[in-house]
């Protein structure tokens, strides 16, 4: 299946489900040596990173913990009109290696918000894990530790990542035709 439509829109297949799996795990044993002997809890971002962040825990070998935080906007007050709120926070992090697990990192605005609330909790050290980045994109200085493709500045679905809700649920994933 080379091209499938969502909605109103086209899209062309840009990453199979075996080019996927098999980055995936090559980022998990790298995660793995990096990391083997510490107090690890990794933390997917909701809705976007649940597939990947549930294909790259089950091949980790390490000692570790997982959560799931969602970044929920809603209309706020202040003058800039959206507030983003992080719903789902319980874990203490203190004296705990953070592996942050997004699904895509495009301006980078979600990963700064989610690393301000991590220093301030007081993690131990903060590791970056994304299955997508947009480099053309990318607003921030913020170094991303493990990246799984970089891809162009264009919009992607499948395997977690959406149009309007739907797609999430397609093995691979697949690129708007213009
Ligand atoms: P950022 O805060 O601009 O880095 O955007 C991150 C969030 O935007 C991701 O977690 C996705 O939910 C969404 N996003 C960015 N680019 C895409 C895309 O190409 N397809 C689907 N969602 C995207």
């Amino acid at each position: 299946m080379h091209e499938i439509e969502i909605l109103d829109r086209r899209f062309s297949v840009y990453l199979t489900e075996e080019e996927i799996q098999g980055r995936i795990t090559a980022l998990a044993e790298k995660i793995n040596d990096d990391l083997k002997g510490r107090d690890v809890l990794f933390f997917g971002i909701l809705n976007g990173a649940f597939l990947f962040a549930a294909d790259l825990f089950r091949q980790t070998t390490l000692n570790a913990q997982i959560s799931f935080i969602k970044l929920a906007s809603y209309d706020g007050t202040t003058s800039s009109g959206k507030i983003k709120e992080l719903i789902g926070w319980n874990e203490d992090i203190t004296g705990k290696t953070v592996v942050v697990l997004e699904d895509i990192v495009d301006t980078g605005s979600t990963l700064e918000r989610i690393i301000g609330e991590l220093t301030l909790r007081k993690a131990v050290e903060v590791r970056i894990c994304t299955l997508l980045f947009k480099p053309e994109a990318y607003l921030k200085d913020i170094p991303i530790d493990y990246i799984g493709f970089e891809i162009p500045n264009s919009f992607v679905v499948g395997y977690g990542l959406d149009y309007d809700g739907y797609g999430r649920n397609l093995n691979a994933i697949y690129k708007l035709i213009k």
